[in-house]
């Protein structure tokens, strides 16, 4: 079994310098830093490499490549990286720190960009970049436009002699339609789509990513994966941690924007999309952007019975006792920023008509799981009209996202005995069993795949607006009516009663979390 890192063909990526802009930040020591050294790990990233940290934090270049040692220290030594605590591969993080440079600006000064397209051109000569760059915007959301305005003035976004320039745009493209689509106007201004490289980390995850491969790689799934066969579908994006110390982000943020536009959406665009004409990038991109697209938009009716919002009160949460959102530092006392979010889709297509969709995603439930659980239609039960049989569980498909991640298949088997008593029974496949994956942070394949031009992990212009375009009535509803309610859950549960209740309604249930 090869190790690898998630990327999908092993040749090396093309000669490039990576700029990250925001390279002091928690992000590029964290995330991008571990994968740009596991890419160089494992032999992908080309001998002719740069990279250049841009902040504005006045350092040398020895500063900040030992604080960035540092990190990686401690993120290989903590396991963070997916896998067993292991020693650093000194030979691999030397190639990237000795190729490392840091920058100090201002980056809303034109005067930065220049100095840094002087810094570039001195690098591609000295390094055999050949002018490829890769900007990074590591930096908060209000940041990206500037920088792109300045990178475009500055003539640093513009491809000519043969080399490309691209720029990865972090999370949150937008906070509502209205500004991602004033976002994206202002980003296409300077770059051309194919130069954009909006990041959703989801679609960096193995378990995501193997959505596509268990639904067209395979015969059986694909015939049974429709509206003749699906009751409904289940996703669940449930996590343990709660607000912590990101009080100031989170209250003008929210579940909804948080969680639901961009990763939840990945996940209900996979699962519904229509099989591509091809693997090419905007084959499937398009695919995604019409599962989006078809989402029925919410009227007011829908907007009362299939939209839960729900902030979480005091609890426990794995044997430790956690405090009401409400009472954890920097949240107003009466702040009615929701922490969970449930809601019912209805998908307009030949295929899905008549199929629910049921999302839910929440912070400090009982515990951590993201899933896709696809429910079949019942048995007939003729056969068994005469036995002790009266309930049968649905068969249901379930795809692990994280953690324990794998897929398993729920049918009911007989019990031995010489009456007929079933059982419900479990096909499992775990990951881990079949893998010799490396240790990985999601991020290695993203960065990647950017280095080599392949966008079809990224989020085009359109499926980013189309996933804006279904939550924006919710979030016009809860602005404009004060009385649209906010329900409490006990820290560690499954979410408030009206999620419960939204699926009672039509005679279904929410699976367990544990
Ligand atoms: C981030 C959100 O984008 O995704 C966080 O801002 C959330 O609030 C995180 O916790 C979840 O990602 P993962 O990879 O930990 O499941």
């Amino acid at each position: 079994m090869a190790e690898s890192v998630g990327t999908r063909n092993a040749t090396q990526a093309p000669p490039c310098t990576v700029v990250i802009f925001g390279a002091t930040g928690d992000l590029t020591a964290r995330l991008l830093m571990p994968a740009i050294y596991n890419l160089s790990r494992t032999g992908l990233l080309s001998q002719n490499f740069a990279l250049v940290g841009l902040g504005r934090t006045q350092q040398s270049d020895d500063a900040f490549r030992q604080s960035q040692t540092d990190a990686m220290k401690r993120f290989v030594a903590s396991g963070d990286h997916g896998g067993t605590p292991n020693p650093l591969d000194e030979k691999a993080w030397d190639f990237i720190a000795s190729r490392t440079s840091y920058m100090s600006g201002d980056l809303a000064d034109a005067a930065t960009y220049q100095e840094l397209s002087k810094k570039l051109d001195q690098i591609s000569a000295k390094n055999g970049t050949k002018g490829n760059v890769l900007f990074y915007l590591a930096v908060a959301a209000q940041m990206f436009g500037p920088i792109i305005d300045q990178l475009g003035a500055a003539g640093l976004a513009e491809e000519k002699d043969g080399y490309w320039r691209r720029v990865i745009i972090e999370k949150p493209f937008g906070t509502d339609l209205d500004s991602a689509k004033a976002l994206n106007t202002r980003v296409l201004k300077v770059l051309n789509e194919n130069q954009v490289y909006r990041m959703d980390h989801f679609l960096g995850k193995e378990t995501v990513q193997n959505i596509m491969a268990l639904r067209f790689a395979n015969g059986i799934f694909e015939p049974l994966w429709n509206r003749d066969h699906i009751d409904h579908v289940q996703i669940t994006v449930a996590e343990t941690v709660s607000v912590e110390h990101r009080a100031a982000f989170y209250e003008q943020t929210g579940a909804m924007r948080d969680m639901v536009p961009n990763h939840v959406f990945q996940l209900v665009s996979l699962t519904a999309m229509e099989p591509p004409n091809s693997f090419d990038p905007d084959a499937v991109r398009t695919e995604k952007s019409k599962a989006l697209q078809a989402i029925e938009p919410f009227d007011d009716d829908a907007l009362r019975r299939n939209v839960v919002r729900g902030q979480y009160a005091g609890g426990t949460v794995r044997g430790e006792a956690v405090p009401a959102y409400r009472n954890a530092e920097g949240v107003a006392p009466d702040s009615m920023t929701e922490t969970f979010v449930a809601m019912r889709l209805n998908i307009d297509t030949w295929r899905w008509a008549g199929v629910p969709f049921y999302l839910r995603t929440g912070k400090s439930m009982g515990r951590r799981t993201t899933q896709i659980a696809i429910q079949f239609k019942g048995a007939p039960l003729a056969l068994f009209r005469d036995t002790a049989v009266d309930n049968i569980s649905p068969n249901v498909l379930v795809l692990q996202i994280q953690p324990d991640e794998g897929v398993s298949l729920q049918f009911s088997a007989k019990r031995p005995g010489p009456e007929i008593h079933l059982g419900g029974v479990k096909m499992d496949f775990r990951y881990k069993d079949y893998f010799n994956a490396a240790p990985a942070t999601g991020y290695e394949t993203l960065v990647y795949d950017c280095m080599v031009g392949d966008p079809t992990l990224f989020q085009r212009a359109d499926s980013v607006e189309a996933g804006w375009s279904v939550v924006q009535p919710i979030f016009d509803m809860w602005k404009n009516d004060r009385s649209a309610p906010l329900e409490f859950y006990p820290a560690g549960s499954a979410g408030p009663e009206g999620s419960d209740q939204m699926l009672w309604r039509s005679g279904r249930a929410w699976r367990s979390l544990d």
